[in-house]
């Protein structure tokens, strides 16, 4: 198995932000899967969801899926919500579920400062109660499909990265 690590979890969950910490403390690259497809098709996952479909979309997925196992090592990967239904997910990395409540991800979308932003970008976050039925059936299937799973409402990120760095045994950089 590639020596990446996957960050799965629901919309919102703070996958970026996460990466991005861990990627800062242990040298390893980042990639997002998002924005992988965003440069694949030169097009906004917003617009790629209106005008193709998501099924076309998940098809994208699976083609960055394929693309990151055969080319992609020594990486942080954050992933879209959806991503972990990518059928060689195990062979990409060890898979780390990010967990949290619906409750706690809908009030930190909303008390963001670029909330708007954030929301509209998200074409299946647009209704609430859409999300949160989307967000109970997604539960289950991101346990199974987790090598680790992390509890992180209401924490900062330093904390949850201290967590993954022991936990996946990570070597972390010196500080100068
Ligand atoms: C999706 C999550 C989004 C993005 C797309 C679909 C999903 O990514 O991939 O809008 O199915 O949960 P984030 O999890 O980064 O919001």
């Amino acid at each position: 198995m590639a020596n990446n690590i996957l960050l799965i979890g629901f919309m919102g969950v703070g996958k970026g932000r996460l990466a991005r910490e861990l990627a800062a403390r242990t040298g390893y690259f980042i990639l997002d899967t998002d924005d992988l497809i965003e440069s694949f098709e030169n097009t906004k996952i917003k617009k790629i969801f209106k005008n193709e479909g998501e099924s076309y979309f998940r098809n994208l997925e699976q083609k960055v899926g394929n693309w990151l196992e055969l080319h992609v090592s020594n990486t942080i990967i954050s992933t879209g919500g959806g991503f972990f239904a990518v059928e060689n997910l195990d062979r990409i990395g060890t898979v780390v579920f990010l967990k949290s409540d619906f409750e706690t991800i809908l009030s930190e979308m909303l008390t963001h400062p670029n909330a708007k932003k954030r929301m509209k970008k998200r074409p299946l976050f647009q209704d609430p109660k859409q999300a949160e039925k989307l967000f109970n059936t997604r539960q289950p299937l991101y346990t199974a499909k987790a090598n680790i799973i992390i509890d992180v409402a209401g924490r900062q990120t330093e904390d949850i990265a201290n967590e993954i760095t022991t936990n996946l045994n990570l070597a972390t950089l010196s500080k100068i």
